[in-house]
């Protein structure tokens, strides 16, 4: 159960005091009929959108709320990082969400495909640990031909990046052409796949994230594109 003010606020209606003017002006519907009492308890669940609406909207998904994204070039994942964030791509409202919605890893500026997005912190914990074994797949455009020994190099879980201590634990490589291979990376180092393929001095011309875990883009989510993950595909990740 919340209180309605806050359960409207932290889904960024408005300040406290705003939310209530909402209810004032009779814009909050709960089950057809007007809520009057900005101090009512109400039981918050998935179900919630289907049966209350603001200012004759559907009220937005209440946390936890986890996004799937076909992530486009040319934005950032980053709040802090100049340039146009993935957050610009959700509604305005959800940037004054609380909890805050937060990508699960990153994905370069210049890299697209997959993302995940939550404001679930014990959900993002599970996907990026790595007791899970949630693995990533990305399939990569190189500059030159693969040399043919990508895949052995990459398996052996020895390769030390630069300026990096620790060796990469092994990751599996499909060539899918001359100069293009599917990449599945178990951990996720700063710009990881490009300096795999500058370590063995090639250069990734286009990257792109197809699968995380058991989960795959949808063929009809399109670039910028994003909806909620439903509870199968929750499930289906950890597959
Ligand atoms: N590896 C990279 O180099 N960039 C990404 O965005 C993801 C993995």
């Amino acid at each position: 159960m919340a209180r309605l003010d806050r359960l409207l606020a932290n889904l960024g209606y408005g300040s406290r005091r705003e939310v209530t003017d909402l209810v004032a002006r009779r814009q909050v519907v709960l089950d057809g009929a007007v809520v009057r009492d900005a101090g009512a308890r109400i039981a918050v669940g998935a179900d919630l959108p289907g049966r209350m609406t603001v200012t004759g909207l559907p009220l937005d998904p209440p946390a936890p709320l986890t996004l799937m994204m076909h992530k486009p070039l040319d934005v950032v994942c980053s709040h802090r990082e100049a340039g146009r964030s993935v957050y610009e791509l959700l509604p305005p409202r959800w940037r004054a969400r609380i909890p805050a919605l937060s990508s699960i890893g990153r994905l370069d500026k210049d890299t697209s495909g997959l993302l995940l997005i939550t404001d679930d912190g014990p959900f993002l914990h599970r996907v990026i640990s790595p007791r899970s074994h949630v693995a990533k797949r990305y399939v990569a455009t190189l500059d030159r031909p693969l040399r043919g020994d990508e895949a052995a190099v990459f398996a052996a879980g020895t390769l030390m990046l630069e300026s990096e201590t620790e060796p990469l634990a092994p990751a599996t490589l499909e060539p899918l052409g001359p100069a293009r291979a599917r990449l599945t990376l178990t951990e996720g180092r700063y710009h990881q796949v490009r300096r795999m393929f500058a370590a063995l001095g090639n250069h990734v011309t286009a990257l792109h994230r197809d699968r995380i875990g058991g989960l795959d883009l949808p063929g009809d989510l399109s670039p910028g594109n994003w909806r909620p993950l439903t509870p199968q595909e929750q499930v289906a990740l950890f597959a």
